[in-house]
């Protein structure tokens, strides 16, 4: 009954283009992958898909910093952080991060979690409750609106980026504890919300904000400080979540905040009480990684990326010029995320299967990820990519198009 019932689920899945399917990486996380689906043997991939923006994921300070903690700290924690899973190197990475958001939050305290998901879920779910307001862009990660479903507090979506309309919202709320969350940058868009005036909005309703920086920590700010402290803002409203899998190459995430919050967080957030803490020899490696983005490393990859970004945007406003039929559209993006947006399921699958024919990977993106009807390429640049591989992009989009431009008129 439940295999049927399964199914014909998958069935109706597969019939509007949204299965899903995994492949396996043969060869750690770079540009050029070795990559294989079932069945079927490895080859080499030129990749723009992962969150890897500065191209630290297999970085030999970082592989060597994880080996070096596995070695001295052992393989894995061995029980929860209230237990007696909490190792030195989990207290020295906290300490560094309350350090590094120090400029953003007063008095910073920062709690580093297994995984972003897992922080937002905390963030949320033990911030908010019956008693509270949540405000939510519509655009927000996942997490942050699971987070909202686990705290069962009463939610304000707004339009994506309108803060016209929170502020509407803000005004008519008579809860006296409001939370506004927002990713920092959109994971599926690439664009960055407006925070200096979410911020201003905190203030002047009594909110807190609480930021998901997961794109733009490591990446945006002096010394990759992350989305605030690009704006240059500075409050104790600001609660911000960081991913360190991403641009920190690593894996986990933290939260930053009052140090209130924090200590409520460790007593009462189920997702951090609940669970193993992450091996120490990941802190360890997390702890490296800091150390590299706030370094002239750092600078110079932050340096690479902006080029490549400036580069990539050029050239694909020039081919969509070109083919204005094909309806295809470059988000408003000044970050690593770069969506190609083409409309149907099948238009996104077709060109994701074009580049790859041409040796590329590029995931097509699709509902519920993203609204109906904006099915999209997730182009994903990296500061370990090369003018040369976004050349090649540009190169295989352009095939693409002209297979794409024949088929219409066929
Ligand atoms: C905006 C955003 N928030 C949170 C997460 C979750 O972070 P993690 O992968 O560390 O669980 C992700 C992506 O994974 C994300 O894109």
């Amino acid at each position: 009954m439940l295999i049927d019932h399964l199914n014909r689920q998958l069935r109706e899945r597969a019939d509007q283009a949204l299965t899903r399917q995994r492949r396996t990486a043969e060869s750690p996380c770079a540009p050029l992958q070795h990559v294989s689906r079932p069945g079927q043997p490895a080859r080499e991939l030129l990749a723009f898909c992962s969150n890897d923006y500065l191209g630290l994921a297999n970085h030999p300070v970082l592989t060597e910093a994880l080996a070096e903690g596995a070695r001295r700290f052992g393989a894995g924690s061995g029980a929860s952080h209230l237990v007696s899973g909490h190792s030195r190197p989990h207290a020295t990475l906290e300490a560094e991060l309350a350090a590094w958001m120090a400029p953003t939050i007063p008095n910073a305290q920062a709690l580093y979690f297994c995984t972003g998901y897992m922080a937002n879920l905390a963030v949320v779910a033990a911030l908010a409750g019956p008693g509270s307001t949540v405000f939510s862009d519509n655009l927000n990660h996942a997490s942050l609106i699971d987070g909202v479903r686990l705290s069962k507090a009463p939610l304000q979506r707004y339009a994506h980026c309108d803060l016209e309309a929170l502020e509407r919202l803000l005004g008519q709320c008579t809860t006296p504890i409001k939370l506004i969350v927002t990713d920092a940058v959109f994971s599926m868009d690439g664009d960055l919300a407006d925070l200096r005036a979410t911020l201003a909005l905190a203030e002047r309703f009594d909110a807190w904000l609480v930021v998901d920086d997961a794109h733009g920590f490591g990446v945006l700010g002096p010394q990759g400080q992350g989305s605030l402290a690009h704006f240059g803002l500075h409050s104790e409203r600001l609660i911000v979540m960081g991913t360190l899998g991403k641009a920190a190459g690593v894996a986990g995430a933290f939260v930053a905040a009052h140090p209130t919050v924090i200590d409520w967080l460790v007593q009462t957030a189920r997702t951090y009480i609940y669970t193993t803490a992450a091996p120490p020899a990941m802190a360890h490696a997390v702890s490296a990684s800091l150390a590299l983005i706030a370094g002239d490393e750092g600078t110079q990859r932050r340096a690479q990326l902006q080029r490549l970004i400036t580069q990539l945007r050029t050239q694909l406003a020039a081919l969509i010029a070109e083919h204005p039929h094909l309806g295809w559209q470059l988000a408003d993006s000044a970050t690593a995320i770069q969506p190609l947006i083409v409309g149907e399921n099948n238009a996104a699958l077709a060109l994701s299967a074009a580049l790859e024919a041409q040796g590329m990977w590029v995931p097509a993106i699709r509902p519920p990820t993203v609204p109906v009807g904006t099915a999209r390429l997730r182009i994903v640049l990296s500061a370990s990519h090369t003018a040369q591989d976004v050349q090649r992009l540009v190169d295989g989009l352009s095939v693409a198009t002209q297979r794409a431009a024949r088929s219409l008129h066929a």
